[in-house]
């Protein structure tokens, strides 16, 4: 199964949702092995998962690849590759907004889709203007990839009412993208958990010797395992 974080946006969360949902306790428990793919050629989480082995970090069943091709054979023959060994990859796609090559690539190739965006007129009309008629194409050429297209609110407040939000993101959206029954709430924990290699509950029992820092980063673990549960639910 492939699973994507895709936004021609910047800076939505996409990579933050690709590390830790990859190493969410409901993803550890339900696939045999986890492939988490970077395809920015930036190389964010490559850098991040070197710090990762330096610090000697079990990743159990979880491996890391980066592929920073910009030819579609390239990224192909790789996804292919890296899925005949794998029971999940999760791919974290770049923003971008021309070209849109890896965009592509992930809406097409990816079995759903987790679209973050914020609740912000700019962030709309930015998904109007460049993501969606990628993806309305998509659908109108390959009618079966109806249902793999899920927005992910994201930076919500979290003292705001999700359901709202959610009621929001479904009226506004084409019916061939829905909204995931959850939030991605802006929590400035999100902004260094990943110091050291870690992941986000890594970074939360680093701190359990103090019981408030604990509790606050808790609250992001939580939001994760909501929001893998909402994800891999459209699955079952
Ligand atoms: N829920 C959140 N709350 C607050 N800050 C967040 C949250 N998620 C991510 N961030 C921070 O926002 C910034 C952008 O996040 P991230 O790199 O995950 O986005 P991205 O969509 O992958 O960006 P790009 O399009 O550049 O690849 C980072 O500094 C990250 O630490
Ligand atoms: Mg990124």
């Amino acid at each position: 199964m492939i699973v994507s974080f895709v936004q021609t946006k910047g800076g939505t969360g996409k990579s933050t949702l690709s590390i830790n949902t990859a190493f969410s306790k409901f993803v550890l428990d339900r696939f045999r092995s986890i492939a988490l793919v970077e395809l920015d050629p930036q190389g964010t989480l490559q850098s991040w998962w070197q710090e990762r082995v330096a610090e000697g970090r079990d990743s159990y069943h979880v491996s890391f690849h980066h592929i920073s091709s910009t030819q579609k054979e390239v990224i192909q023959q790789g996804i292919s590759a890296i899925a005949s060994h794998n029971d999940l990859l999760i791919l974290d796609v770049p923003g971008e907004s021309t070209s849109k090559l890896h965009t592509k690539f992930a809406c097409a190739f990816s079995d759903i889709v987790v679209i973050p965006m914020r609740t912000s007129t700019n962030d709309e009309s930015a998904f109007k203007n460049n993501l969606l008629p990628l993806i309305k194409e998509l659908v109108k050429l390959t009618p079966e990839k109806i249902g793999s297209f899920f927005i992910l609110p994201s930076f919500t407040n979290p003292q705001a009412n999700k359901e709202k939000i959610i009621d929001y993101f479904n009226e506004i959206l084409p019916n061939y993208i829905r909204c995931l029954p959850v939030v991605y709430p802006s929590r400035s924990v999100y902004e260094n958990f990943n110091r050291d290699g870690m992941h986000i509950r890594e970074y939360a029992d680093s701190l359990s010797s103090n019981k408030r820092a604990y509790a606050q980063t808790y609250k992001a673990v939580d939001d994760i395992e909501l929001i893998a549960d909402a994800i891999f639910k459209n699955m079952e």
